[in-house]
């Protein structure tokens, strides 16, 4: 048997195979990223195909290159204003961003503190750096003190953290690791992949809380219903990224459609900036309805709510009885989330009504029992 045959069959075995499904529009989707329904918003169409209209649909080179168009530096200075940041640079999504971010902050005597339910491209990020690194408990203020007081390293110290952490919808305590951060002389860098559009009035966590980390990196992807990523900095180290950033400088720059549509998003956000709290008032009623059946929804305290079900095989299950009842929620498995705490990961977006969210629980409520 070849080692791809048997390490496949191996997975299947563990209820661990994963498969590419093709999207199914007639379901009710509680999976999507697309958490204020943007990608299909007239304005947001309209201007992505303005922006090919002008300027074609490639960027024809990389940034540093030929690539560099004027579409990418007006989104650039928008995302630093939307972040209350200096500013900010466009990496070709929000994997290569976090990725280019942490290796150029870190190298081989440098240490990073991350949390350890931190996204895959943090993780990724922090390994490619090749510095040190030590994991704290998840959102524990007082381990991440810890571990800081006990390292004698004299490289850089850098602490890595989603805002909000993809799997399990709940927020660093980032009031507490920012204090820490200034106090031990640390770096910060805050993921605000799934707060940017939502938290904020858009501007993401930070900005609610009033902190400024060192780096902000978050997604054109999810929110703001396109394609990039992008890290909101000072002028100092934007010019740093664009030096030592591979995955920046060794990459074709984003196409015009996808800054044309990320332009539009944020007009329709700063044209209505209480949308994300009507997002977080809806994902709330459908926490809570899920909390009374008895699901465990791992502190989430955003419009991402998972249901905690533990045996990988059972959660496949549940899932595919939603989907006879056309609803969409995919099943979340290790090695995404800790061994034994297989999910649902529901996701909230502007176009779920209250009937929709009722069905979703009323379902949830009978399959608990199967
Ligand atoms: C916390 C977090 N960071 C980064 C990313 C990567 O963003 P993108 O999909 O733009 O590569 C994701 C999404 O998958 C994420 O959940």
């Amino acid at each position: 048997m070849s080692f791809e045959t048997a390490e496949l069959a191996e997975l299947k075995n563990r209820g661990l195979l994963r498969i590419l499904k093709l999207q199914d529009g007639n379901l009710l989707n509680f999976s999507t990223n697309d958490y204020l329904n943007l990608s299909c918003h007239p304005q947001v169409k309209d201007k992505a195909i303005k922006a090919i209209d002008n300027n074609g649909t490639g960027a024809g080179g990389s940034r540093l290159m030929a690539g560099n168009l004027s579409l990418h530096e007006e989104l650039e200075k928008k995302l630093a204003e939307l972040t209350c940041m200096e500013s900010a640079l466009i990496f070709g999504s929000g994997f290569l961003t976090n990725l280019g971010v942490l290796t150029a902050l870190a190298g081989r005597n440098d240490v990073i503190f991350s949390d350890k339910l931190n996204h895959a491209s943090l993780v990724d990020g922090a390994i490619t750096s090749r510095a040190e690194v030590r994991r704290y408990r998840h959102c524990d203020v007082e381990h991440l003190a810890d571990l800081i007081k006990s390292c004698d390293s004299t490289g850089r110290k850098i602490i890595v953290t989603d805002s909000v952490f993809s799997m399990n919808g709940d927020i660093a305590p980032l009031l507490d690791i920012h204090n820490l951060a200034v106090a031990q002389g640390c770096l910060l860098v805050v993921d605000e992949a799934h707060a940017i559009g939502v938290f904020g009035s858009g501007g993401g966590i930070c900005k609610s809380l009033s902190i400024t980390p060192d780096v902000i990196t978050g997604t054109l992807s999810k929110a703001l219903g396109s394609y990039g990523g992008f890290a909101a900095c000072s002028e100092r180290l934007r010019s740093f990224f664009i030096n030592k950033s591979r995955s920046f400088i060794y990459t074709t720059g984003l196409p015009p459609a996808s800054i044309g549509a990320a332009l539009a998003a944020l007009e329709v956000i700063n044209s209505s900036p209480s949308i994300g709290e009507i997002l977080i008032k809806n994902a709330t009623f459908f926490k809570d309805g899920l909390n009374k059946i008895g699901f465990d929804t791992c502190g989430s305290a955003s419009q991402i709510i998972p249901a905690v079900i533990g045996d990988n095989s059972k959660t496949l299950s549940i899932s595919k009885h939603l989907e006879e009842s056309r609803i969409l929620a995919v099943a979340i498995r290790p090695p995404t989330v800790p061994h034994g705490s297989a999910r649902l990961r529901f996701s909230l977006t502007l176009n779920h009504s209250q009937e929709d969210i009722k069905k979703v629980i009323s379902v949830m409520e009978e399959l608990k029992w199967k």
